[in-house]
């Protein structure tokens, strides 16, 4: 039977490439966008290349969003196999702590943290009844000395965090659904302005290394898998193929 995988936040970047190749190996996909005209334009896209898909409008800063969508998913859609949560922000990595306004870190916690707890909350009850999984999308949450935007980094701690206590609760209360995150390093996409260098993979292989882990049949329950693509790397740095 055909597997069905709603994505958020797959017009562009990690998500679009994503979808593509989810899509590719036969998955329907439920596109998810804040904006409908690039929702409907990526839907377009990937229906060229032959892909099933279909918009659906989900804003993680506009919780009555999320909950239309699960309806909707519910109704159309009751065998939905998983939710990948890419959405996601940065805010300004250039600013240092002191830089920044609470304000900033208010808008980073409520798309990257709460906005995804009202996504796995709304969407464990059909996941369940499928034995389905959701992947989150995320990055290690330490700072270190070359990687420290505070605000950034707090948002995907807690991310990090409400994965394993999903995941702990679900395996507590025999709730057949898993979740776990997935870390794929650095990928040049618009939200770090399209950075380059040797640790940085191209949105391709970012997308391909997420794909991966949704599609494979592994048990990754609480898990914070790193995805950094290590072959990928070592090719950059022999071709030198970030000059
Ligand atoms: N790039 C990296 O190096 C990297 C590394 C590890 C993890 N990640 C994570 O990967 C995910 C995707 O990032 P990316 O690099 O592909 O960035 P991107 O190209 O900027 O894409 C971000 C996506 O999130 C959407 N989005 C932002 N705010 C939203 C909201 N309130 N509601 C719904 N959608 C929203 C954007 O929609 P619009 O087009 O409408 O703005 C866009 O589709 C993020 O969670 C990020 O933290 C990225």
């Amino acid at each position: 039977m055909t597997k069905i995988v709603l994505i958020t936040g797959a017009n562009k970047g990690i998500g679009f490439e994503t979808a593509k190749q989810i899509g590719k190996n036969g998955w329907t996909l439920l596109i998810s966008t804040r904006n409908e005209e690039r929702g409907k334009n990526a839907v377009h896209q990937l229906q060229q290349d032959g892909i099933t898909a279909e918009w659906l409008q989900i804003d993680l800063n506009d919780i009555a969003s999320i909950h239309k969508a699960a309806r909707y998913v519910e109704e159309r859609y009751p065998k939905l196999d998983g939710l990948i949560n890419n959405a996601g922000i940065s805010g300004d990595m250039q600013k240092n702590p002191l830089e920044l306004k609470s304000s900033e870190l208010e808008q980073l916690a409520k798309v990257n943290f709460l906005g995804n707890f009202e996504m796995i909350k709304s969407f464990t009850p059909i996941l369940s009844r499928n034995h389905g999984r959701i992947l989150n999308v995320t990055i290690p949450a330490t700072p270190i000395g070359s990687f420290n935007p505070l605000g950034y980094l707090a948002s995907k701690a807690s991310l990090n965090s409400m994965i394993k206590s999903f995941a702990m609760y679900y395996k507590k209360h025999e709730i057949p659904v898993e979740i776990f995150g997935v870390l794929p390093g650095g990928i040049s996409t618009d939200l770090n302005q399209h950075q380059s260098g040797l640790l940085i993979r191209t949105v391709q292989e970012g997308g391909e290394s997420i794909a991966k882990v949704m599609m494979d049949r592994h048990n990754h329950q609480g898990k914070l898998l790193m995805r950094m693509g290590l072959t990928q790397l070592a090719r950059n740095f022999v071709f030198r193929r970030h000059d």
